[in-house]
């Protein structure tokens, strides 16, 4: 009889673990879907274009959605294509970080490739890349 009691004890307590736990894991969830970043995207004239990102989406992806010139992202994202090239702005390139290896190869068939350029769609958008400002290339090949 104790042994039943305490067994269903036991039992409702870690289902509230379980709820709680998934109950968190909701409102991370939601805090991350809700979080904006705003990306200054610069075209080669000048000409800037300020958009509210989704943390989780990447630089290029923001762009494409918001129809921002100068961004062709021929291969949807696969660091595929180079077409997504940009110039982080100096007092970002730190933040965002450098490109991993395969970025790299790709970068080199993209234009006037230089110090601070990456593809786009390997800049994911965080928090911390709320500000970031991207100038974008003359021409994409
Ligand atoms: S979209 Fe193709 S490499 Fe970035």
């Amino acid at each position: 009889m104790g042994r039943r009691g305490e067994g269903s004890f036991e039992w409702s307590a870690y289902r509230t673990v379980l709820g709680d736990r998934d109950q968190k894991k909701n409102n991370r969830k939601n805090n991350q879907k809700n979080k904006m970043a705003k990306i200054h995207y610069i075209e080669h004239n000048g000409t800037e274009h300020t958009i509210d990102v989704e943390s989780g989406m990447t630089v290029m992806e923001g762009a494409i959605k918001n129809s921002i010139p100068g961004i062709d992202a021929d291969c949807g994202g696969a660091c595929a294509c180079a077409t997504c090239h940009v110039y982080v702005a100096e007092a970002w390139t730190e933040k965002v970080g450098p490109a991993e290896s395969m970025e790299e190869d790709m970068l080199d068939f993209a234009f006037d490739v230089r110090e601070n350029s990456r593809l786009s769609c390997q800049i994911k958008v965080t928090d911390e890349l709320d500000g970031l400002v991207v100038d974008l290339p003359e021409k994409q090949f």
